[in-house]
């Protein structure tokens, strides 16, 4: 092999392997917080080169890879058998990779509660939890999305029940190759929950220790959470969205050749602006420059559908930096999945509350982490029902 092909097929391993190695400043201040007086017995189930391992100087150091160049044991951990096997402290950077990634290795299915898309970290994260005695630290590095994607919701519960979060780190740079942001948290298994220790960024400067917050995603917020007891968005407007069903209904239908409601995407909503005619417009791998629906050309139920979105609303990106809401008063517009749909007899004032500082502050706090790029959170209705009207 040439010297560039070699290396893409290392990149090619490495991505599927999900094995970006962990930078030695990370590894040291993880095993500062997770070692304590006392510990004897260290695992790391996905050890790579066992860099965690070492650092804790421990005497009895554990390591499995499913990389079979592994120096450590090479088993895959998640379904390698542990029996009533625990340690004192689980300690690693696990891969990240989303279920449907690892379904060529694993089904595809959780075995630890997450739901299809749990991405393989949280299957870590449970594992360790299970694998450490009463008593026993955990410290992993964990993907950002992991604070609040729904498919990752019954292992956070999970893992609440069972341990307490001592420390955590996280930052919004990127810390090694892998194109993901990162946290990492450390855990007393039956721990009592008392406040959380905090670092922040490359340098993992300290924070003000702080109370443990309701959503694992508040805690990359720096604000306590306000409990808020006040109105909400959810009293004056109500928010939905679509799902398969009208993405794939409306295939067939959508043309730049036919009469009929402007498909609006989220890629064309701006906040107060709609793109519809100005910026092409990707639907079901087709290309369209101002993609209408025929209306006569979708099911009886699809049409029923459509009518009920043919009325004066607002139309919401569902993955943005800031929220970008546009009106929408004639009601001439079709969402495509995943826009947010919001109609309310006060529009005037649930467009003031989603362009406020205070609702973008407020979605970040709690959904900090979800989105795909960096900064950007994953908007759903119920996040939006939940902002304050102030
Ligand atoms: C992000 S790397 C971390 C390696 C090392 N702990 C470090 O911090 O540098 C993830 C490691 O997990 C290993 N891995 C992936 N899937 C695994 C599995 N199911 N069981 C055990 N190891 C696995 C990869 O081979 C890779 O070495």
């Amino acid at each position: 092999m040439h010297q560039p092909e070699r290396a893409d097929a290392a990149r090619r391993t490495r991505k599927q392997l999900g094995a970006w190695y962990t930078p030695p400043e990370l590894v040291d201040a993880i095993v500062r917080e997770v070692t304590f007086d006392g510990a004897v017995t260290v695992l790391d189930p996905a050890c790579g080169d066992g860099r965690f391992l070492r650092a804790t100087g421990l005497p009895t150091q554990v390591g499995v890879d499913v990389d079979p160049a592994t120096s450590y044991i090479h088993d895959d951990a998640l379904s390698r058998d542990w029996g009533a096997e625990q340690f004192d402290i689980v300690v690693g950077n696990p891969p990240f990779l989303n279920q449907l990634a690892a379904s060529t290795t694993r089904g595809g299915r959780s075995r630890f509660g997450g739901g299809p898309y749990a991405d393989t970290a949280a299957e870590f994260l449970a594992l360790a939890i299970r694998l450490c005695r009463p008593g026993g630290r955990v410290g992993l590095v964990l993907p950002q999305s992991l604070l609040s994607t729904r498919d990752t919701a019954a292992i956070r519960d999970a893992v609440d029940a069972q341990a307490a979060l001592r420390w955590m780190w996280w930052s919004d740079t990127q810390m090694f190759d892998a194109n993901v942001r990162v946290w990492a948290g450390v855990w007393e298994v039956g721990g009592v929950q008392r406040e959380v220790q905090r670092a922040f960024g490359p340098h993992f400067a300290p924070l003000p220790a702080r109370p443990r917050p309701t959503t694992w995603a508040g805690l990359l917020t720096d604000a306590s959470p306000a409990a808020h007891a006040g109105p909400v968005l959810g009293d004056i407007a109500t928010f939905s969205v679509d799902f398969r069903e009208q993405y794939y209904g409306l295939v067939g239908a959508v043309s730049d050749e036919v009469e009929g409601p402007p498909l609006i995407t989220s890629g064309l909503i701006e906040p107060g602006r709609c793109l519809w005619g100005e910026r092409p417009v990707r639907f079901a791998k087709q290309r369209y420059a101002a993609p209408r629906v025929a209306i006569d050309r979708l099911s009886p139920r699809l049409q029923r559908w459509a009518a009920t979105r043919s009325v004066p609303k607002i139309l919401i990106a569902n993955q943005t930096k800031v929220i970008e809401a546009v009106h929408d008063p004639a009601g001439e517009w079709l969402p495509s999945v995943p826009v947010i749909t919001c109609v309310s007899d006060d529009c005037d004032t649930v467009l003031q509350v989603l362009n406020s500082n205070a609702a973008n502050e407020w979605v970040h706090h709690h959904a900090a982490g979800s989105g795909l790029g960096a900064g950007t959170v994953r908007l759903n209705p119920k996040l939006l029902a939940g902002i304050p009207l102030r």
